[in-house]
């Protein structure tokens, strides 16, 4: 039985092909060409796992990444012929796998990405993410979101928050687990602490600005736009700069009068975020950009100071002044997504309507494509999400 757009077929049962946007090795490349609309078979699901009818679904960078095929390609990482990517997504469970207890069919969900053996020592005693088979599911693993049903690890599953709709609840769970994980787990932020958030109105940045604000801590939000600096004000930010009045790019092959010029300009910005905080050099950096930012994070860290890092949209190979950090006794720690324990306690505070997902545009099934492409451009704001099962905006909020 083929799926048509509009014929959702009885719970429990799973029909052979469901559309599906697929990348396929000849056409990585811009995520507007790369991403296409297909028939593919419906997966069945294996015996700790869960097919969840997908009723919308969350943008995010590493759908960028897999129609680009770098820094690396996906078809290195998995066997599939095709990869349907989509690490967000909320949803109704459909069928459950013969080993999975906790969740059953009619069970509407939010699902965390990632994906581990479950039966290690490091996934039983130490942390998921530490197993040697963790992949990020959607990205490492084929069969994400932007199809009518997904296929996921039963530990995945986490409870819907009821207030939601369906395309709040598919927008936050990639970007604030990570966020979570990044300041919480990672730089144990406390109450008070200055905290610099690069990209303080997108994806990642508009969790963490919550988390400050949840914390009673001040986040300083870095942004490009007016517009992304009145998000990150509603969001709870202490205050905000917008980097465009700041030259702080490395240039490649730098003469040392462009090393003296963006060293007076890290200074410059160094001395604005001594004058928003009334004295005080940031605590933790909230780093995701890399290459472009990842020099003044350093500098502007303040002494016995945490850049935490998880990400690197302008550039992986960082270059900066070392001095910095081991003068002044800096730490740069790398955190990577978030497991199930910290995704289910981050979900909690969404369920307690302590933080609050914070949705951009939200599109059509067809232009998932589009929406990739706008993210690469940089054009978006908030989470960008795509309604899959779900009719129209709107809808999936229950009372009390
Ligand atoms: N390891 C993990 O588990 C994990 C999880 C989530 C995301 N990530 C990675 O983290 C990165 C960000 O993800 P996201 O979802 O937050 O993306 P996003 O929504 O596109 O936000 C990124 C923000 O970075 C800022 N930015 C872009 N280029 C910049 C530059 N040259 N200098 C300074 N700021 C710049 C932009 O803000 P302004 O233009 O307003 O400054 C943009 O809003 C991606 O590379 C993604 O792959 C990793």
């Amino acid at each position: 039985m083929a799926l048509t757009k509009t014929d959702p077929p009885a719970l429990g049962a799973l029909p052979a092909t469901m559309r599906a946007f697929v990348i396929r090795p000849e056409t990585e490349g811009e995520p507007e060409t790369a991403m296409r609309l297909e028939a593919v078979p419906v997966p069945e699901p294996g015996p700790d796992e869960a097919i969840v009818r997908v009723m919308a679904a969350g943008v995010n960078y590493n759908g960028v990444w897999a129609a680009l095929g770098t820094p690396v390609s996906v078809f290195k990482m998995h066997r599939e012929p095709y990869h349907i990517a989509g690490s967000d997504a909320s949803g109704i469970v459909w069928k459950v796998g013969s080993n999975v207890r906790r969740w059953k069919p009619g069970d509407e969900v939010v699902l965390h990405c990632n994906q581990s053996c479950g039966e290690c020592a490091e996934c039983n005693g130490l942390d998921p993410m530490a197993c040697s088979e963790q992949r990020i599911w959607g990205y490492e693993t084929s069969f994400g979101s932007f199809a009518q049903f997904c296929r996921v690890q039963s530990q995945q599953l986490l409870a819907k928050p009821r207030h939601l709709t369906w395309e709040e609840a598919a927008s936050y769970g990639l970007v604030y687990f990570t966020a979570y994980r990044m300041l919480v787990d990672r730089a144990h932020l406390r109450a008070g602490q200055h905290v610099l958030v690069w990209g303080g109105g997108g994806g990642l940045g508009s969790m963490a600005v919550q988390l400050c604000r949840l914390y009673s801590a001040h986040a300083l939000a870095v942004v490009s736009s007016d517009q992304k600096a009145a998000l990150c004000r509603a969001l709870g930010a202490s205050a905000v700069i917008n980097r465009s009045e700041f030259d702080l790019r490395k240039h490649p092959g730098e003469t040392p009068e462009q090393a003296h010029h963006r060293m007076s300009e890290m200074r410059r910005f160094g001395k604005r975020i001594r004058e928003l905080t009334g004295g005080h050099d940031v605590d933790i950096v909230f780093e995701h950009v890399g290459s472009a930012t990842f020099p003044t994070s350093v500098f502007v860290c303040s002494r016995f100071g945490q850049v935490v890092i998880c990400g690197a949209t302008a550039g992986y190979n960082l270059e900066f002044d070392v001095r910095y950090l081991w003068m002044r006794q800096k730490s740069i720690i790398g955190s990577h997504f978030a497991n199930a324990y910290e995704c289910d306690q981050a979900n909690q505070l969404v369920i307690q309507h302590l933080i609050q997902p914070v949705l951009g545009e939200v599109f059509p099934f067809e232009e998932i494509p589009r929406a990739h492409q706008i993210m690469r451009n940089n054009e978006h704001a908030g989470k960008m999400v795509i309604l899959v099962g779900a009719p129209r905006r709107g809808l999936g909020a229950h009372a009390g």
